[in-house]
């Protein structure tokens, strides 16, 4: 029984954290749609691809391997699940997934993996395009600067050191390009259920959307 779980949201606002316990929970897929954008993000940077040459792009997806194994992100047969998660490639990665051609391709293949099982996906356009009709839709949110505080941790556990404030200005112009670009930008479907994660443990937050998962579920087995 195919049933999806869309988690949309911006910069750590926690989709990424709470979708992998939720997955590790329900024996569910985890597809981080992200990583995706941000290992397409990272051939763009080593192959000095240009954005605005169609062709060039075009050449590129068709050269392209990209496999999730586990958790992890494999482009081209090397696994840079940690290579995307540095400054370079996050500041980076809004302005590629403003590309159509670009966007087209990970839609089609993100509902391929999807393709007739249990999967929980996170991203910015996943249930308003990639699955519009998802079983459930959750839109995560916090304040940007709560969100700033908890990248300041990931980068620190990274050894990156950086000011808040700098963190703070990248987080906002990411958001800024995601949810005024022209193709799937970054909203929350009309029928998602928004969550502030704020102020709120990750536990929590987690229980809560187990609760409304196991519901959708029981409804779905009974009604059909
Ligand atoms: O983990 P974080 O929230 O920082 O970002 P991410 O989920 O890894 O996504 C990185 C970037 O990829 C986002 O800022 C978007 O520009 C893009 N993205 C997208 O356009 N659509 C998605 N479904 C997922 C990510
Ligand atoms: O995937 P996304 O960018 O939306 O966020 P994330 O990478 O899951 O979360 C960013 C960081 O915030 C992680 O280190 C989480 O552990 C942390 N977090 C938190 O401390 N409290 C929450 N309620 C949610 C996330």
């Amino acid at each position: 029984m195919e049933f999806i779980v869309a988690i949309d949201g911006p910069a750590g606002s926690g989709k990424s954290t709470i979708a992998k316990l939720l997955s590790d929970e329900l024996g569910f897929v985890y597809l981080d749609t992200g990583a995706m954008y941000r290992a397409i993000s990272l051939k763009v940077i080593q192959n000095k691809i240009d954005l605005s040459n169609l062709d060039e792009i075009e050449n590129m997806l068709k050269n392209t391997i990209l496999d999730i194994k586990d958790k992890n992100i494999i482009l081209d047969k090397k696994d840079v699940s940690d290579e995307i998660r540095g400054r370079e490639v996050s500041n980076f990665v809004s302005k590629v997934a403003t590309v159509k051609l670009i966007r087209e391709e990970m839609v089609r293949m993100q509902r391929e993996i999807s393709k007739g099982k249990r999967v929980i996906l996170d991203g910015r356009d996943i249930g308003t395009v990639v699955f519009p009709n998802a079983n459930l839709k959750i839109f995560l949110n916090a304040t940007a600067l709560e969100r700033a505080k908890r990248r300041l941790l990931d980068y620190k556990k990274q050894g990156i050191g950086i000011e808040i404030e700098t963190v703070l200005e990248e987080i906002k112009k990411r958001d800024k390009m995601d949810t005024e670009r022209e193709n799937s930008p970054l909203v929350k479907a009309l029928d998602a259920i928004e969550i502030d994660t704020t102020d709120r443990k990750i536990e929590h937050i987690k229980n809560e959307i187990l609760g409304l998962i196991n519901k959708m579920i029981i409804d779905k087995i009974v009604v059909g």
